[in-house]
C-alpha cells in the first residue's frame, strides 16, 4: 500500500485591491494559511493559493481618484499585500493576479469557448441594477429604497447589450450535488440558504459587460465590443493559477478539484452556484468543498472598504502581535458566525491563552527542567502515543476543515498542565521527593513540547521560538508572550 498522503489545495478568495486590505481579509488568509500549514505539518502536498481581484470598474476609480496609471496603481497595491501577507506569516505558495494575460486571461478565454461548445452562452439585453461595490446584478428585490444594503450605495440602474450564461441549466445538478454532499457546502446554515435559492430555480446571468477600453479587461472571444464581467473572470483563478488552458507544470494535475474554497459568506452564492456551473459548462471536476466562514463586524455591521469602519490589521498587531491576532482568529471566531472585533476582547484573549496559558507555563516548567537537571529527549518523544494522537487530531481536522476542534484541543492541554502545575507543586515536592518532582516535570514538559509543536500552524514564530529554547534548555531573554 502506497503511503504518499493526499494532495490538499486551499484558496482565500482574491481580494480587490480597491484600497488597503483590513483586519477582515487578514482573518480570511489566516484561516486559509492556519489550514494549510496544518495539512503540509502532516505530510500532505498542499498548495495554497491566494492574489488579487485586479480586473474591475472599482479597482479603475480608485487608481482614478489616485491619479495613477491602472496598472501602475495595480503594482503598488499587490506589493503592498504582499508583504502584509509576509508580515502575517501568510505562507502562501502562489499570489495570481487576474492581470496576468499569460496563465489567468487565457485561462479565462479558454473557459468562455468551452461555455461556448456547450451551447451556455447566448445574446441578450439586461435592464436592471447593478452595485459597483459587490461588482454585481442587482435586482429590486435585493435594494432598500434603492440602495445596496451591504455598501449603502444607490445601485446604478443599466440598460446593455450582454452575453448571457444558461445558469438556470445547471439548477437540478447543482442542487443534487449538494444534496448529496458530493459538493460539500459548509456550515449547514448556509447551505440550507443556497439550497433554498436553488430550489427557486437559478435564473440566467450576464456573462459579459460593454466594453468601455478598461484597460485590463479580458474580452470574449470573437466579440471585441463585449468584456467578460468580473465573476467568471474572478472564479476562474482557481484553475488559472494552476496553469490551466496555457503552461502545463502539472499542478492542475495534481492539485485539481481543490479540496476548498474558503470564502466569505456574501460572497458564497458566487462559489456555490455559479462557479460550479462554469465548471459543468466546461467538463471540468468541481471542488470538494466550499467553506463560507462569518464576517468580522465592526460597530454591529460588516468591516469594510467602501463602508470605511475598517480596522487596520498593523495598529492592531503593534498591540497583540501578529500571532495574537492570528490565535484570536483561530480560537475565539467561530469559523462559520459574524464577531464583533475590538481592541479590548483581543488584549483580553491574548492575555488569558498567550501570556497566561503557553507564556507562562513554557516560563515555568522550562526554569523546572533547567534548576532540576531534568533531561529530555525530544527524538524519543517523536514515536510516542501522544505524538500519533495529536498527529492524528491535526489530519482529522484538516480532512473535516475544523479549526475550532483543533484549537480548543490544544489549548485545553495547556490548561490542563497549569492546573497540574497548580495540583502537583513539583517546585515543592523537589525539597523531599527530587526524583518524583522530576519525573513529573519530565511528563509535563514532554506533553507541552508536543502541544507546542503541533499548535505552530495558529503560531508558527512562537512555536519555533519555545522549540529552540527547550532544545537549548535556555531561558529565553525575553517572555516569549510578554503580559498587556
Ligand atoms: N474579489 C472578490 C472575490 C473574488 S473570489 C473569486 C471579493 N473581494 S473582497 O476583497 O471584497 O473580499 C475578499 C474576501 O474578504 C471575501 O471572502 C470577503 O468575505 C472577505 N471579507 C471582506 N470583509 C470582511 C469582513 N469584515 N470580515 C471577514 N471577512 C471579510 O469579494
Amino acid at each position: 500500500m502506497s503511503d504518499k498522503k493526499p494532495s490538499f489545495y486551499i484558496t482565500t478568495p482574491i481580494f480587490y485591491p480597491n484600497g488597503k486590505l483590513h483586519i477582515g481579509h487578514i482573518y480570511t488568509s489566516s484561516v486559509c494559511d492556519i489550514f494549510a500549514r496544518m495539512a503540509r505539518l502532516v505530510g500532505r502536498p498542499t498548495y495554497f493559493l491566494t492574489g488579487s481581484d485586479e480586473n474591475s470598474l472599482k479597482v479603475e476609480e480608485s487608481a482614478k481618484k489616485q491619479h495613477k496609471d491602472v496598472m501602475e496603481y495595480l503594482d503598488e497595491q499587490a506589493a503592498e499585500a504582499q508583504a502584509l501577507f509576509k508580515y502575517f506569516n501568510i505562507s502562501y505558495d502562489e499570489y495570481i493576479r487576474t492581470t496576468d494575460t499569460v496563465r489567468h486571461h487565457v485561462a479565462v478565454q479558454e473557459m468562455w469557448k468551452r461555455y461556448e461548445k456547450a451551447g451556455d452562452i447566448y445574446e441578450g439585453e439586461y435592464e436592471g441594477y447593478y452595485c459597483v461595490g459587490c461588482e454585481s446584478f442587482k435586482t429590486e428585490k435585493d435594494l432598500i429604497e434603492g440602495k445596496c444594503p451591504t455598501h449603502d450605495t444607490v445601485a446604478e440602474c443599466i440598460k446593455e447589450k450582454n452575453y448571457f450564461f444558461r445558469l438556470s441549466k445547471y439548477t437540478d445538478q447543482i442542487k443534487k450535488l449538494i444534496e448529496s454532499n458530493e459538493l460539500l457546502v459548509t456550515p449547514a446554515v448556509r447551505r440550507n440558504e443556497v439550497l433554498c435559492h436553488l430550489e427557486e430555480g437559478l435564473t440566467d446571468i450576464s456573462f459579459s459587460r460593454p466594453y468601455k477600453g478598461q484597460k485590463n479587461a479580458i474580452l470574449v472571444p470573437g466579440d471585441s465590443t463585449q468584456s467578460i464581467y468580473v465573476w467568471p473572470d474572478a472564479l476562474a483563478n482557481y484553475i488559472a493559477a494552476l496553469g490551466f488552458g496555457s503552461v502545463d507544470t502539472g499542478l492542475f494535475e495534481t492539485f485539481w478539484p481543490a479540496n476548498v474554497h474558503v470564502v466569505g459568506k456574501d460572497i458564497l452564492r458566487f462559489h456555490a452556484e455559479i462557479w460550479p456551473a462554469m465548471l459543468l459548462s466546461a467538463g471540468l471536476p468541481l471542488p470538494k468543498e466550499v467553506i463560507a466562514h462569518g464576517l468580522l463586524l465592526s460597530g454591529g455591521r460588516k468591516m469594510g472598504k467602501t463602508l470605511g469602519n475598517v480596522i487596520d490589521p498593523l495598529e492592531m498587531a503593534e498591540i497583540v502581535g501578529v500571532e495574537g491576532i492570528r490565535f484570536y482568529f483561530a480560537h475565539e471566531v467561530p469559523l462559520t458566525d459574524d464577531g464583533e472585533i475590538t481592541k479590548d476582547l483581543m488584549i483580553a484573549a491574548y492575555n488569558a491563552h498567550l501570556a497566561n496559558g503557553i507564556g507562562n507555563l513554557c516560563n515555568r516548567l522550562l526554569k523546572m527542567m533547567i534548576s532540576y537537571d531534568v533531561q529530555f529527549d525530544s527524538e524519543a518523544l517523536r514515536t510516542s502515543q501522544q505524538w500519533s494522537a495529536l498527529d492524528t487530531l491535526v489530519s482529522d481536522c484538516v480532512n473535516t476543515l475544523n479549526i475550532g476542534r483543533y484549537t480548543n484541543h490544544i489549548w485545553d492541554i495547556f490548561a490542563g498542565l497549569d492546573r497540574k502545575i497548580q495540583e502537583t507543586e513539583p517546585f515543592k515536592l523537589f525539597k523531599t521527593d527530587p526524583e518524583k518532582a522530576k519525573a513529573l516535570v519530565k511528563e509535563m514538559m514532554e506533553t507541552f513540547y508536543t502541544a507546542v509543536f503541533f499548535c505552530s500552524p495558529i503560531l508558527p514564530h512562537s512555536a519555533s521560538k519555545i522549540i529552540t529554547q527547550i532544545e537549548k534548555r535556555e531561558m529565553p531573554e525575553t517572555p516569549i508572550f510578554n503580559k498587556i
